[in-house]
């Protein structure tokens, strides 16, 4: 099987219109926050960050499968000692656009540098907003799991009378646990937060995601020869990273260099075989293919 890199250039709210309906299992990306990095990529002001927006994700809800994720990376700034409100506008709009709003994860940034601010403390999450078209999509869940770790020994060595049946959700929702279930089990399903260091390694950008936050959306949302795109691109560490678990990608980026930089550094073609550790190259015009 091969999968693909496609590097295009330009302003994702155009570009976007060159992709068809309905081809993109993952949209996984980081678009500029507002009125941040103005010295670097630019910014748009927090009063017109949602309707800088809304054509770009009414384009990305037309491109998803029906059955595909996308999951936004973002943080609301502060501006004049308040917290600006964008991106909860943002999710209400984008839910009338037609978006399910299915889930937030927190990305705990473990090496958040030190710092003293007279009214609040350091800043070390970001939110990676779940966005859906349907109720039911692809989750492989099972692809993420977790060592069970010391709270099985603690915490289940102790069971409660409750813990030993199924305990009824208190919320209604039909859903409940039997933690007694999880005994002898080696591995867990991870929680909602992410613990992970931003990464200082990738110098081609000023904000680049650390290679482990999209390798576990990846992960979680995608099998191999799936399609991923990262719609404002940066250093391409969406499209790396994909290329590497053997998922297509795209990459859109407004900036010339970096869209240049990744173009020359990814491999635009890779032949891989499903369910073995062997990885195939193309080798050029010839055809012929070589074992990594
Ligand atoms: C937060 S950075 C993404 C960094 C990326 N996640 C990485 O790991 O390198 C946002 C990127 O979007 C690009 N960008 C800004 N506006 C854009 C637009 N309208 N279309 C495409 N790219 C855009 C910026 O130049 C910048 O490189």
């Amino acid at each position: 099987m091969k999968t693909t890199a496609n590097i295009l250039l330009g302003d994702c709210k155009d570009v976007l219109k060159e992709l068809s309906d309905n081809s993109v299992d993952l949209i996984f990306t980081s678009p500029p926050y507002a009125d941040q990095r103005k010295n670097t990529y630019g910014g748009v002001s927090p009063d017109k960050y949602v309707q800088w927006f809304l054509p770009v994700s009414r384009e990305l809800l037309r491109v998803l499968k029906p059955s595909g994720t996308f999951v936004l990376n973002i943080k609301e700034k502060v501006a004049n000692g308040e917290r600006s409100t964008y991106v909860m506008e943002l999710i209400i709009e984008m839910r009338r656009q037609g978006w399910l709003w299915t889930e937030e994860f927190i990305w705990h940034k473990k090496n958040c540098y030190p710092g003293k601010w007279p009214n609040r403390f350091r800043d070390a999450w970001e939110r990676l907003l779940q966005f859906n078209k349907q109720k039911t999509f692809a989750m492989y869940q099972d692809e993420v799991m977790v060592p069970m770790g010391d709270w099985a020994k603690g915490r289940l060595k102790k069971l409660s009378e409750t813990d030993k049946i199924r305990d009824t959700s208190k919320v209604g929702s039909g859903f409940g646990k039997n933690i007694s279930n999880w005994l002898d089990r080696e591995k867990a399903y991870p929680t909602n937060v992410l613990h992970l260091a931003t990464e200082c390694s990738n110098k081609n950008h000023s904000a680049a995601f650390p290679e482990g936050l999209p390798e576990w959306f990846i992960r979680l949302f995608t099998k191999e020869g799936d399609t991923v795109l990262d719609p404002f691109m940066g250093s391409g560490t969406t499209n790396f990273v994909a290329q590497r678990m053997n998922r297509s990608s795209i990459g859109i980026e407004i900036l010339p260099e970096y869209y240049e930089m990744v173009k020359k550094q990814i491999v635009p073609e890779k032949m891989i075989l499903l369910k073995t550790t062997e990885e195939y190259e193309t080798l050029g015009s010839n055809g012929h293919y070589a074992v990594r």
